[in-house]
């Protein structure tokens, strides 16, 4: 492979409309945190950027739907996401924002070059224009009927029921959900970047240079490629974004795919003047730390755009991820479906590398994964507890009580001995090998090799057991064990970095550089070692099902919504309607009707005369509850048999999502047989 001299990593930037989930930490910002911290410690000239993704319709939708501004929104989510990361220790050298100032003039500069070279094709398209409130419609501003399932609630992009992706021009009947009217069809221009002209170049790049790109990762790049390559818009119309930097250009911004990708250049420039260098010289590896869904952006239309300037490299790998999944489902942010990162922190303080084990142990680097409650507890208790936490403990305990806290020295070594030493070096060079191909899964359990390998150690050696009638043998014993500590401290560093820390304390050894893992004379004889702590503790079944119980309420919450929101009937009209003859009548007697458990019998005075009638209220009223009340009665409802009694007419009920009944009633009190119509 090419011998780079510096790396430049970006990771997606998250969109500023909520805060960040567990999804995105695994998919993404995790696997980036472990391998930039590991080109650190290799002292590799590294510089990993970062920011919101603050444009985009979803955002000005977000706004409206709370009354403020789009830029209260980002504000708000771009201080809880950028402290979320800073509290995983997600370690960026910069996290920007593409409200800033820089931003808008990289990203207008970077439009009017590639204007002025003449790269974009206008069109005048036809687009939705809402009559009322002056502007165009982005589609997610548009619903109607579904053509294919007949879905009323369909968006201008997708119908959500059948899953097709749309046209806004495709919905029957459609609505501005901004003012409700009609929207009308006009004129619009646009300028579209041509991939069709990019399709040669992109495909030499990817499918022959870049075979050894994940297979989720060139498969999608290929199937897009197989279909042919459009052009695509890259401004919008649209009042929240970067206006196109144009003469009669009012109301249109850059679309927020364009300028995104942007930001990292602009992240770049704010961190460092020397930014050239990250993004101008072939000598630079560009890396894109990814999800799946964005392949299509990072691998095809940036590097079109890239391309297309002429002055910039292009990235060498892109190591999407696939998407996590929690409990089952899809993680959702409308619907509430995730574990929120500054919630978790709330609830399990302390222990962020708990949170960074599991999601580096179950990352969906080939496939989507699962993210369950019970796998993190044991993963927790039978993986850190037992194995890393347990192997340092009794190390540092062992060495406190029979060296007072001392390294003691290496004295003779048995064959078994020098089998464990040599293992230290094996363990490095394949926690490397596997990260330097973004295998981090496969990484992080060779690393948690080393601290089994010490446990074994100390299992099969019992310096507990020699000590009293040989103390030179645990005295080499102990000293391997520290050496097998102190690179933990190093090699566990980029996964769990808040655990390796807290090791090297214990240790009173500051080194991290990569290039000490794999030795085995760390710390001399004679060191001073610090105070024993404990590194973890295990996670109780109380406290997993706090978290099960709290999905669980999400669930009944959305299940709620939904049956509220589903049943629509057709219409009918009014001599319909007026076929039923609804009046208010009073209850005079009830009872329970035997041997059920929601039946009540009533006597009611419907005015006209007093008649019997059974209802399905008894789970919400007892016979004392509802003697007395005036209530609302369709009273020319056949007659039918309940229960062997002959009921005349029905109690109209209010019924909420979760079945709970009301009567409906006058709001003052009226004859018995006035009408409702
Ligand atoms: N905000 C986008 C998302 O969350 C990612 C933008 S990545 C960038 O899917 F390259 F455009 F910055
Ligand atoms: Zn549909």
């Amino acid at each position: 492979m090419k011998q780079y001299k510096r790396y430049l990593i970006t990771t997606a930037l998250p969109y500023a409309n909520g805060p960040v989930h567990i999804g995105h930490l695994a998919g993404v910002y995790i696997p980036a945190d472990i391998y930039t911290r590991y080109l650190r410690a290799k002292g590799v000239d590294v510089v990993w950027v970062c920011g919101s993704d603050e444009h985009g319709v979803p955002i000005t939708i977000k706004a409206r739907k709370e009354n403020t501004t789009p830029q209260a929104i980002v504000d708000k989510y771009h201080a809880i996401i950028k402290k979320s990361f800073e509290d995983f220790g997600i370690s960026f050298d910069i996290y920007s924002r593409t409200t800033s100032k820089v931003h808008y003039q990289t990203a207008s500069d970077f439009f009017l070059k590639l204007y002025k070279k003449g790269v974009f094709v206008e069109k005048t398209t036809q687009q939705y224009y809402d009559e009322e409130v002056g502007q165009f419609l982005a589609d997610r501003y548009i619903t109607g009927t579904c053509p294919h399932c007949g879905n009323e609630n369909a968006y201008g992009d997708q119908c959500e029921k059948c899953g097709t992706s749309l046209n806004a021009t495709d919905l029957i009947n459609p609505k501005s959900t901004i003012s409700g009217s009609k929207p009308v069809l006009r004129d619009t221009k646009h300028w579209f970047l041509p991939l069709d002209k990019f399709q040669p170049d992109l495909e030499h790049w990817i499918l022959d240079e870049h075979k050894e790109w994940k297979s989720n990762v060139y498969g999608q790049c290929k199937s897009w490629l197989d279909q042919g390559l459009q052009p695509r818009a890259v401004s919008r119309d649209l009042n929240w974004g970067i206006p196109v930097p144009l003469e009669n250009a009012e109301g249109k911004v850059l679309y927020v795919w364009f300028d995104a990708p942007i930001g990292y250049i602009s992240a770049t420039k704010e961190f460092t003047p020397d930014w050239e260098k990250y993004w101008k010289d072939s000598d630079t590896r560009l890396i894109h730390f990814i999800g799946k869904d964005n392949i299509v952006f990072h691998c095809i239309i940036f590097p079109a755009m890239l391309k297309a300037d002429g002055s910039y490299i292009l990235p060498d790998n892109v190591p999407a991820n696939e998407f996590l999944n929690l409990e089952g489902d899809k993680i959702s942010t409308s619907r509430n479906w995730a574990v929120w990162l500054h919630e978790y922190l709330e609830e399990f303080p302390g222990k962020q590398d708990v949170l960074r084990y599991v999601l580096t142990a179950n990352m969906p680097e080939t496939k989507d994964n699962d993210f369950t409650w019970k796998d993190f507890q044991t993963r927790n208790n039978s993986e850190l507890v037992a194995i890393l936490g347990n192997f340092v403990n009794r190390a540092m305990v062992l060495t406190h009580k029979y060296f007072e806290g001392k390294v003691p020295e290496l004295r003779e070594m048995t064959d078994f001995d020098k089998e464990v030493l040599n293992e230290i070096p094996r363990i490095k060079s394949a926690v490397e090998q596997n990260l330097e191909t973004f295998k981090f899964r496969e990484a992080l359990k060779e690393a948690m090799n080393l601290a089994r390998l010490g446990n074994k150690y100390l299992a099969d050696t019992e310096p507990w057991k020699v000590y009293k009638e040989n103390p030179d043998r645990v005295s080499t014993i102990l000293n391997i064990a520290m050496q097998i500590t102190a690179n933990l401290g190093v090699i566990a560093d980029p996964f769990l970095p808040f655990t390796a820390e807290k090791i090297r304390q214990m240790l009173n050894f500051d080194g991290k550089e990569w290039s000490l893992g794999g030795k085995s004379d760390l710390l001399s004889a004679n060191h001073v070692l610090g105070k024993v702590s404990l590194l973890f503790d295990k996670i109780e079944d109380d406290a997993i099902d706090v978290q099960l119980q709290k999905l669980q309420s999400t669930k009944a919450a959305n299940e709620a919504s939904v049956s509220k929101a589903v049943p629509q009937k057709p219409s009918i009209n009014y001599d319909q309607f007026s076929e039923m003859d609804i009046r208010v009548g009073t209850i005079l007697e009830a009872e329970r009707v035997p041997k059920t458990q929601k039946l009540l019998k009533l006597k009611v005075d419907t005015g006209i005369d007093v008649r019997t009638l059974v209802s399905g209220i008894a789970e919400y009223f007892s016979p004392e509850d509802a003697i007395g009340k005036q209530v609302a009665i369709l009273v020319n409802l056949e007659p039918r048999k309940i229960r062997g009694i002959e009921s005349h007419g029905m109690i109209l009920m209010a019924e909420n999502s979760d079945g709970h009944l009301q009567f409906v009633v006058p709001a003052d009190k009226v004859d018995n047989g006035s009408t409702i119509k």
